[in-house]
């Protein structure tokens, strides 16, 4: 049932984040005005610089207002010289916080390469790069994996001599992710831009490792439940290669966590830029959404990032909205996010630096939001 108003709790965070997530919001702003949709902000300072600033990574209560909201919109965190005790990077603690206590098993990541981007990797080979060419996404795991707790350090006499990370791969998270992968690839519009079959594909070491062999075993056991999508394999050092050489092949790609980490970022340089690639972090009852790149910080406060990521991690948001509430209007608003966008850089008057505009990050925004008020 669609609400006649939604939740959001709104991060920026530091560095860059706190000068996309502001264009973000404007743009959210103008599909609810356009769609008839509500939204309810209350945003929270957090991150690495609010750390040095309070001791704290978050405020009291941010959690708790992120567990009770619809939605959550993320800028990015981190930054130089803010460390917990512990020597991890003050920040991470609310990425992971996330993750972990809101069960966001699904680290979902998009790649497209926009008409009228430029490339850089083919563009210095003087190759032409088709942007009908990128369209994929990468699913990957987010709750287990290499990047559960379940790791430490032996030391003795004050001597670090050993270290161990231990990799969890069990039935239940994988095949939710797999799941969630499979249904993906039902609901995308497009399958695969080479032959536009839907297709899904395991991305996994299991000619060495046992957690990838379950995996896979478990790949095929979902598989049969969703006979109209393809089944497709790759062992992750091949899969690199072939997404370089040939990305139209794929659609739909799902993986376990460190893999899929590496993975997702290596397809984000296919879309041109860092400041192109949004993602969602999606659980049974809760989601956040923000930008793959970080905080960039020898950019940050100088209004000059790339807020697509960001406002394309507003379009997610939409959509998972529009999926979950079954509300027609927050599907729209997601799909007239994207022809904003693309609009803008084909116009390509008003881009960034990454794209070989020289654009505020502000104006971007603000170009986009005026796309979606008249289209
Ligand atoms: P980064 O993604 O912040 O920046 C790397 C480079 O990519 C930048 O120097 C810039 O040239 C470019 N870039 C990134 N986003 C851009 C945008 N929107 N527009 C234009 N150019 C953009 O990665 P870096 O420098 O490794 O990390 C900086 C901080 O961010 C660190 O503290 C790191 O831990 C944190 N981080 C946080 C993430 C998160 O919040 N999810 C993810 C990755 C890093
Ligand atoms: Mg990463």
């Amino acid at each position: 049932m669609p609400k006649n108003s939604y939740k959001i709790v709104v991060l920026p965070g530091d560095g860059i984040g706190r000068d996309v997530t502001p264009e973000g919001v404007k743009v959210l702003n103008a599909v609810a005005e356009r769609f008839g949709l509500n939204f309810e902000f209350e945003e929270f300072a957090c991150g690495g610089q609010y750390y040095l600033e309070t001791g704290r990574e978050w405020d009291e209560g941010a959690f708790d207002a992120c567990k009770d909201a619809d939605a959550i919109f993320l800028g990015a965190v981190g930054w130089p010289g803010a460390n917990l005790p512990d020597g991890n990077i003050a920040g991470a603690g609310i990425i992971f916080g996330l993750r972990f206590g809101l069960d966001l098993y699904a680290n979902v990541r998009p790649t497209k390469l926009y008409p009228g981007i430029k490339h850089k990797v083919h563009d210095n080979n003087k190759l032409v790069w088709d942007p009908n060419l990128v369209d994929l996404v990468t699913v990957r795991e987010n709750t287990e994996g290499l990047y559960s707790p379940l790791r430490g350090r032996l030391s003795r006499g004050g001597t670090s001599e050993l270290a161990v990370d231990t990799r969890v791969i069990t039935r239940k998270g994988a095949e939710r992710v797999i799941e969630y992968a499979f249904k993906l690839a039902e609901r995308r519009d497009r399958g695969a831009p080479k032959d536009g079959v839907k297709r899904v594909t395991c991305i996994d070491k299991s000619n060495v490792l046992e957690g990838c062999r379950l995996f896979r075993s478990i790949y095929d056991e979902v598989a049969e439940r969703h006979p109209a999508i393809e089944k497709d394999y790759a062992y992750i050092d091949a899969y690199t290669q072939w997404l370089m050489r040939n990305p139209d092949w794929f659609n739909v790609s799902v993986t376990t966590n460190m893999l899929g980490d590496i993975a997702s970022d290596l397809s984000a340089v296919l879309g041109g830029s860092l400041g192109m690639a949004p993602s969602a972090n999606v659980g049974d009852n809760h989601a956040f959404f923000e930008p793959v790149h970080g905080s960039a910080p020898k950019h940050a406060g100088q209004d000059k990032a790339n807020p697509m990521a960001m406002v394309l991690s507003g379009a997610m948001l939409l959509d998972y909205i529009g999926d979950k509430f079954s509300d027609p209007k927050a599907v729209e608003a997601s799909k007239a996010v994207e022809v904003a966008v693309e609009a803008v850089i084909l116009e390509g008057k008003t881009l960034t630096y990454d794209l070989g505009g020289n654009s505020k990050c502000s104006d971007v925004g603000t170009a986009i939001a005026e796309k979606i008020r008249s289209p």
